[in-house]
């Protein structure tokens, strides 16, 4: 028999240890800008190397499309290196290693980076130094976060938009059965260096890429940045880079206050903002194949939420219009054949709803500076909006050819 117990009072089955508690744990998030890095110019980045425990070994990392463009990117940065030998020692050559969304799409990039940090004798006071676009990036930082439970990373983003997004924030990932960054770690990087020499080199494409990340944020933030991407066409039509590097570090800054004061850095709650225009904008670059960008899918993103808050929520039509003319004038094609198949399209929001666990969170703006998360799409004129941004910039084409 069993010991007796108080009358009616029974002992809870699930008991927190005494121990239980809360722990913190701090991280800086540094986001530094400069010019010419690896040069005389970013002598002072060695400092972001601590002296405890110095010489660091620096495995690099760099973008193979980066290393096309730029061939005495790879010498500069050893000499660099060998210049600070007090601090930082080179574990070998830099690797090269592929850029563009083919980094994400199967482990090969993750993995020749795990060999090489277990090759080269990375430990835990070692850098992994990674420099390219936001897709290489992704893959390296989930093998540094990874590896040995997590290296020391300081990422070079070498588009305009891993300098204004995608490489300053604290996420890494790669694509894998089918679905965009379904493996993925949160994970602070030890520094983030924004070198706008870095960008002279890109394509068209992904010269304007990080602009639609730009009149993201500006909408959800800043109409201040929305007045200036306007009235910057012209240069950066003509790729004037300073103009291009103030864009681009507004952009990040804006992105960096939302991670380090906007309460939710790991995403742990369901509101995400900076998710604004994003469920079309992923869906179409799968069903795409990934030749949609990155950065023209989320031009199409935006539009069409824009353009289903006008629609559905009270939205301004005038600011769809607005956005519509800045990102046409920037070269963004606003139109993708993806976009006939609207069933397909649509299954977007359903994979995100599942992503965030059952409940739908989709940020919606309906005047610059003003969003909301709503719960619930309606679908058909979800399907309206949708034809709605095709068929606009279908006449702008036919009126242009
Ligand atoms: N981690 C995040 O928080 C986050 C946020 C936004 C986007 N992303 C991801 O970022 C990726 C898109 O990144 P992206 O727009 O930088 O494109 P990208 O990384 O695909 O790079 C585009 C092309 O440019 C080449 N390249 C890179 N730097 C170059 C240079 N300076 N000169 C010439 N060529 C160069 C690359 O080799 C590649 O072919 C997507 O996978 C997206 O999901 C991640
Ligand atoms: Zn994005």
């Amino acid at each position: 028999m069993g010991p007796e117990k108080g009358a009616g009072v029974s002992e809870p089955s699930v008991r927190e240890l005494p121990s239980n508690g809360t722990i913190q744990v701090r991280w800086r998030h540094r986001v530094l800008s400069c010019n010419n890095a690896f040069t005389a110019e970013g002598d002072s980045l060695a400092e972001l190397f601590p002296d405890e425990a110095a010489p660091h070994r620096v495995l690099c990392v760099m973008d193979e499309g980066l290393a096309a463009a730029q061939p005495d990117l790879p010498a500069s940065i050893n000499t660099w290196i060998d210049r600070h030998a007090s601090r930082l020692s080179a574990a070998g050559t830099v690797l090269v290693l592929p850029g563009g969304e083919g980094a994400k799409n199967d482990r090969t990039v993750f993995d020749q980076t795990v060999r090489a940090i277990h090759d080269r004798r990375i430990c835990r006071q070692s850098f992994v130094l990674a420099v390219g676009g936001g897709a290489m990036l992704d893959a390296v930082g989930l093998a540094a976060s990874t590896a040995h439970r997590g290296v020391r990373l300081i990422r070079l983003p070498s588009t305009t938009l891993g300098q204004a997004d995608a490489g300053v924030g604290v996420k890494n990932g790669i694509n894998a059965f089918g679905a965009k960054n379904l493996i993925g770690t949160f994970a602070p990087p030890w520094a983030v260096v924004n070198d706008a020499e870095l960008l002279p080199t890109l394509t068209d494409r992904d010269w304007r890429a990080g602009l639609s990340e730009s009149l993201k944020v500006a909408l959800l933030k800043s109409p201040d940045l929305l007045d200036d991407v306007e009235q910057s066409v012209k240069a950066l039509m003509a790729r004037d880079l300073k103009t291009m590097e103030r864009i681009v570090t507004r952009t990040a800054d804006l992105h960096v206050a939302h991670i380090v004061q906007g309460g939710d850095p790991f995403e742990i709650q369901r509101a995400r903002p900076l998710d604004f225009g994003h469920w079309s904008a992923h869906r179409l670059e799968q069903m795409t194949g990934f030749r949609l960008s990155h950065g023209d899918a989320v031009a199409i993103g935006l539009l069409i939420d824009l353009q289903y808050a006008a629609l559905s929520l009270g939205g301004s039509s005038s600011l769809v219009s607005r956005v519509t003319d800045c990102l046409a004038s920037l070269g963004f094609p606003l139109t993708s054949d993806a976009m006939g198949d609207e069933d397909r399209l649509l299954e977007g929001i359903e994979r995100f709803r599942e992503h965030l666990g059952g409940i739908l969170a989709i940020t919606m703006v309906t005047e610059i500076g003003t969003s909301s998360e709503v719960s619930s799409i309606d679908l058909d004129q979800m399907r309206q909006a949708i034809r709605m941004v095709r068929g606009r910039c279908e006449k702008r084409q036919t009126r242009a050819g």
